[in-house]
């Protein structure tokens, strides 16, 4: 089966997986402005996919179209048997890898020895990779981890999972302890390049963390050595961060647009099943950086419905127009 890591021209820059963020509905979006070389799902447990009560759950967070391609589905959990499962299901559903969560620092997951807790269970982590690679029918796996629990571990954790044969291992350059609070440590993302060089030469290393351009992003591949670049909170910024460091300054009329695009197909894909205050996060980032952006933007928040947006949206477009 054909790996989309060694197929697509480096260095790949890859839109992150953000939950709550990066469904298919804001993949829709950024793929119409400036697509990444690859996206990523929202991570999706294994224990949802194959539950019943809570499959229809996690099967959206795995919902996708062909704009959105090529994409890897993430998948978390603590059950080898369950990856198993999962990667079956999800082998017949479209998408071009297999990315194992082994980062999220999140308390409730940690709990349970998901996630970042497998950085402490290196035993349980190699098991879960091979049963993922058992059940993936020939895709490629990858896994997306940090540099350490408690203290910062590149060479022990990243060498044990380079062991592991990987089509691609993300770095995100920080420890579980220091979630997002202190600027991530690229030295030791380089670390694991060199790491790779001397153990898993096949392995693509992408490089995670703070980059908020793509020349940023460029710099950090030259300076390090990675394969390619994934970008999260930078996308907030820039929402066309991945269009090659093309600058784009947009009207109040585009931004209007994007936010209207994004709204409809919220209400098109989602209904009721997802609540519409979780929009309100994305009009921030579309309403920001321009004179005036605070008093519509507030504007927004006051909105419940598409139909609100529709009215707000006309209501500012016509006091836009030129007088006659
Ligand atoms: C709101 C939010 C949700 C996230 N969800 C996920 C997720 O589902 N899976 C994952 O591997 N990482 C997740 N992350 C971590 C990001 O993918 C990324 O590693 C982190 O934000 C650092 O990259 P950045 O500095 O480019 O944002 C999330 C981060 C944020 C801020």
């Amino acid at each position: 089966m054909k790996n989309i890591w060694t197929e697509l021209k480096k260095p790949i820059f890859i839109l992150a997986p953000l939950d709550d963020v990066t469904d298919t509905v804001f993949r829709q979006v950024i793929a119409d402005l400036a697509a990444p070389d690859l996206f990523f799902t929202e991570f999706t447990a294994v224990d949802g996919l194959l539950s019943e009560k809570g499959n229809e759950a996690a099967k959206r967070r795995l919902l996708h179209t062909p704009k959105e391609k090529p994409l890897i589905a993430q998948i978390w959990g603590n059950d080898p048997e369950k990856f198993y499962e999962a990667a079956q299901m999800v082998s017949e559903m479209g998408f071009d890898g297999i990315d194992i969560n082994m980062g999220c620092p999140e308390k409730s997951v940690v709990k349970r020895g998901c996630c970042s807790a497998l950085i402490k269970n290196h035993e349980l982590a190699g098991q879960i990779i091979q049963r993922t690679k058992d059940g993936a029918n020939g895709l490629p796996i990858s896994v997306k981890t940090r540099i350490g629990f408690r203290e910062i571990e590149t060479e022990d954790w990243i060498s044990f999972l380079l062991k592991q044969d990987l089509a691609a291992l993300t770095v995100h350059g920080r420890t579980v302890k220091e979630m997002s609070k202190v600027p991530a440590h690229w030295d030791e993302i380089g670390k694991a390049v060199k790491l790779k060089d001397q153990i898993a030469p096949q392995t693509l290393i992408i490089g995670n963390g703070d980059v908020d351009s793509y020349e940023d992003g460029l710099q950090k591949v030259k300076e390090y050595g990675v394969d390619g670049i994934m970008i999260g909170r930078g996308v907030f910024k820039n929402l066309w961060i991945f269009d090659h460091g093309k600058e784009h300054n947009p009207t109040l009329n585009e931004r209007l647009e994007i936010l209207l695009k994004h709204t409809r197909l919220f209400s098109d894909t989602w209904g009721s099943k997802k609540s519409f205050p979780i929009l309100k996060k994305f009009y921030k980032c579309y309403l920001s950086d321009f004179a005036g952006a605070a008093e519509i933007r507030n504007k927004f928040m006051e909105t419940n419905n598409l139909e609100d947006v529709e009215t707000l949206v006309n209501q500012i477009i016509d006091n836009l127009l030129p007088e006659v």
